[in-house]
């Protein structure tokens, strides 16, 4: 097993680059977006921007020009592929500027919860003639001051909730579990006065919206990053410095979770001169020998996405390691409990699967067994890093789907490897 030595940066993060993406086409004006996410589900977001008429320039390096314009009912269904954000925060979106338009996806994303977001639409006076795919969105919003409330804390729920309320002539309140990643409202906030926010509420006026067009430079993604702070904590020798990395809270309880766990990373807040208000980092990450830990519901929003990786990096840990309250990962890329437990028990770990989490116990004797990823980005690139550390590797079914987040992972460990 080689070590990875090395200073790299990422492509942008994909969550803020969805949204840049849907800011910029609202904006009044032009805007410049660099360093955008390579990923696959960010060119579905794109292509179905594209469709609605939006202008979108690309250029080779990953930068954007962005003209802001009304956008008009696209001549084709919009294909959001493998992409749970591109669906919801689009029929937010969609429905809040009155666009009528019909949804569908690949055969993960039509198995995923849509009403999660459609019932909420619907509060708002949305018309659908289907909300089971393909979704047929007949009519938006309707004008008035009401209150939605959010059971699920999910930020691509939120904020579809936010898109449409740009387009109410009145005063939406969002109440409930609104603690979840603010990349929405944190744009809102640096480009327009419609949105407040406290503890308890995010209130969005929705009259007379004005979106100023913006320069922006995406921080690297977060969540890609976890794969690559993954790597360097179980190869032995490994020290690994990531450059100018999105340092938003929400994304960063998976630093906090493998620091409890013995890891070796250390995190320098960088000053923010950005015109979107994010907080980016450097962090550096060295091998570390990993001890098991409790995860416990009240974290889970804020480590959602790297529940796989900590789970193969506790499958190597000493002791034992609980995850409860993260139900929400049986409704992603694929039932994510239950893919993790079923290919941990094959390479040979004690894992129990619960309801809502799973408990692992810790070896060292891990086989070089077929790990079957049903496609799922997230599981592909959690087993790619525990390949690393096992004798003749893992056979993945499926590597091919990490391009839906993470493209470059195997071309940057590639050239860490020393
Ligand atoms: C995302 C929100 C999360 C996350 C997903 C990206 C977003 O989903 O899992 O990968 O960009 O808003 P939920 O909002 O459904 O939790």
């Amino acid at each position: 097993m080689s070590k990875l030595i090395g200073e790299i940066k990422l492509k942008g993060d994909k969550s803020i680059s969805h949204r840049a993406l849907i800011f910029a086409v609202l904006a009044n004006g032009i805007s410049k977006i660099k360093n955008l996410s390579t990923s696959v589900d960010v060119r579905n977001t794109i292509n179905c921007l594209i469709s609605c008429g939006a202008n979108i320039q690309l250029d080779n390096n990953g930068d954007a020009i962005v003209y802001g314009s009304m956008l008009s009912k696209p001549r084709h269904i919009l294909d959001c592929g493998n992409s749970g954000t591109t669906i919801r925060l689009l029929m937010g979106l969609m429905a809040g500027y009155n666009i009528p338009s019909d949804f569908t996806g690949d055969e993960s994303l039509i198995k995923r919860p849509m009403n999660r977001v459609t019932d909420k639409l619907q509060d708002m006076g949305t018309v659908f003639s289907s909300t089971k795919f393909p979704i047929k969105l007949k009519s938006g919003v309707t004008d008035a001051d009401r209150e939605i409330n959010v059971d699920i804390a999910s930020a691509q729920v939120k904020t579809a909730i936010i898109f449409a309320a740009l387009g109410v002539n009145g005063i939406t309140k969002i109440t409930g579990k609104i603690r979840s990643r603010d990349h929405t409202e944190r744009m809102l906030i640096s480009l327009s006065d419609t949105i407040k926010i406290d503890q308890e509420c995010i209130s969005v006026n929705g009259k007379d919206v004005n979106i100023k067009p913006f320069n922006f430079q995406i921080p690297g993604d977060t969540s890609s990053a976890a794969f690559i702070i993954g790597s360097a904590i179980i190869r032995k020798g490994s020290f690994v410095k990531i450059k100018n990395l999105l340092a938003n809270r929400y994304r960063l309880g998976f630093v906090d979770v493998l620091k409890r766990m013995g890891a070796n990373i250390s995190i320098y807040y960088n000053e923010n001169n950005s015109e979107i208000d994010e907080p980016t980092c450097d962090i550096e990450v060295g091998y570390s020998e990993l001890v098991g830990t409790s995860i416990h519901s009240s974290e889970i929003p804020f480590l959602i996405d790297e529940i796989p990786l900590i789970s193969v990096l506790a499958a190597q840990a000493r002791g034992e390691t609980t995850i409860e309250g993260a139900e929400e990962l049986r409704v992603k890329e694929s039932d994510r409990i239950s893919n993790v437990c079923m290919n941990l028990k094959s390479i040979g770990v004690d894992v129990e699967e619960k309801e809502s989490g799973m408990c692992i116990k810790g070896t060292r004797n891990l086989y070089n067994t077929n790990i079957y990823t049903k496609g799922d980005h997230r599981i592909a690139l959690a087993f790619m890093v525990l390949s690393s550390i096992i004798d003749g590797g893992l056979d993945m079914d499926d590597i091919d789907c990490a391009k839906y987040s993470f493209p470059e992972f195997l071309s940057i460990i590639k050239d860490l490897e020393k």
